[in-house]
């Protein structure tokens, strides 16, 4: 079966990280196409996954489009629909893995007669959606697609909510490489050296710099802690919100935390940095579709603190497999970090149990087996 898959961004967000395990399988038949030129193009060629930028300029529909913007960036789309279109020709399935890449992706579709799956890795709802763009995915995903693949239930019920098709979407974890996330003790205890943190409790978070994913709640609960307790902030403002990034920096300041509060940028060795750390916290705002870093943390045996809301909650099980925290509640957060800190054994056994069950549940080759019967079914339906 030959693939062309499509994602609107350049920049490796979790749904890219998810797209290049799922497209890896597919690599001598399958083309990714992508609206938007950056480091995912590298981090596909570096795997051998064909690639291919699509547009010469990102076009331009961002999350709280009106309708005005979400018209102009149709039009957008016209100079290189026709291209797209032509070269859906050559696949079985197109594949639309962002909101963007389902607008070209349905448009493809019609004009090429080909099945079109859409990847839904996000909640639908007004906290991460105008009510425009809200319309456009419900109304193209169940025009034009054969099948919607959901990174979790939370997903499936925004997306049914929003007036989505109940019985098109599908949910399918994202998947993990088991042995990406194992045994790095050593290379873990050297890091700590090389970051000059001793003995201090480390508490990592892995994610964008975005408002949503939080990183304030945590380095305001930084102050209720134990002052050897220090958080490495790990990632970078991945869609031009630079003005948070100097936020958080200033917060950082004036809360006096500067020597308990790292800021460490886009990393690619998160698993490494992952098993260094002592908790892992996710303090997301708004309801989480997923949650890679939660299913990462559990792989590499760290314990994990996630704020309950969203897909999260399918990911921990609260007291056997982590702690869940209400989300942007400091103090609650500050609490399970002491408690953590001052019941080190339990945390760890915590940890071990997560680790045994993210590996049953999480695994890259059940989750690829299980797209692939999925585009197997979409492809046999059509013929
Ligand atoms: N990540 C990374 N380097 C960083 C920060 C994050 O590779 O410096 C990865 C992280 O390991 C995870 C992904 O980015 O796999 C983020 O995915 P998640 O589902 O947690 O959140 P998203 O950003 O997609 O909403
Ligand atoms: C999106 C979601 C995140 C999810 C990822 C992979 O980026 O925001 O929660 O883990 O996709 O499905």
């Amino acid at each position: 079966m030959k693939i062309l898959f499509l994602d609107q961004s350049g920049k490796p967000g979790g749904a890219e990280l998810c797209l290049l395990d799922v497209a890896k399988p597919y690599r001598d038949r399958c083309l990714v196409g992508l609206l938007a030129d950056g480091s995912f193009r590298e981090l596909l060629e570096q795997q051998d996954i064909p690639v291919q930028v699509l547009t010469g300029r990102a076009i331009q529909v961002q999350k709280d489009s009106n309708l005005l913007k979400g018209l102009s960036s149709l039009g957008q789309l016209l100079p290189f629909i026709g291209e797209i279109a032509q070269l859906s020709r050559e696949y079985d399935v197109i594949y639309a893995n962002t909101q963007k890449a389902l607008v070209v992706g349905a448009i493809a579709s019609l004009l090429a007669h080909r099945p079109l799956v859409y990847h839904l890795h996000d909640i639908v709802s007004s906290e991460h959606f105008s009510a425009i763009n809200r319309r456009l995915i419900i109304g193209l995903a169940n025009r034009f697609s054969s099948l919607v693949i959901a990174n979790s239930h939370a997903s499936v019920a925004s997306f049914i909510a929003a007036g989505g098709n109940r019985d098109r979407v599908k949910v399918v974890y994202n998947g993990f490489d088991l042995q990406r996330y194992q045994h790095h003790a050593d290379v873990a205890a050297q890091m700590r050296q090389t970051l000059g943190l001793g003995d201090r409790f480390v508490v990592g978070h892995f994610s964008r710099l975005s408002p949503w994913k939080g990183q304030q709640v945590l380095i305001e609960a930084l102050q209720y802690c134990p002052v050897d307790v220090v958080a490495l902030l790990v990632g970078d403002a991945l869609f031009g919100e630079d003005a948070f990034v100097a936020q958080l920096h200033q917060q950082v300041e004036q809360l006096g935390l500067g020597d308990r509060v790292r800021f460490l940028g886009f990393r690619s060795d998160v698993p490494q940095l992952m098993t260094m750390c002592d908790l892992i916290a996710h303090t997301s705002t708004a309801p989480e579709p997923f949650g890679r870093v939660i299913v990462e943390a559990m792989l590499c045996g760290t314990p994990i603190v996630a704020a309950a809301a969203g897909g999260v909650i399918e990911l921990i099980e609260h007291g056997k497999t982590g702690w869940l925290s209400p989300p942007g509640d400091v103090l609650k957060l500050a609490d399970i970090i002491q408690q953590c800190h001052s019941q080190p054994g339990q945390a760890i056994a915590i940890a071990h149990q997560a680790q045994q069950s993210a590996s049953q549940r999480f695994n890259l080759d059940t989750t690829n087996q299980q797209i692939a019967q999925l585009l197997q079914q979409v492809v046999s339906d059509r013929g």
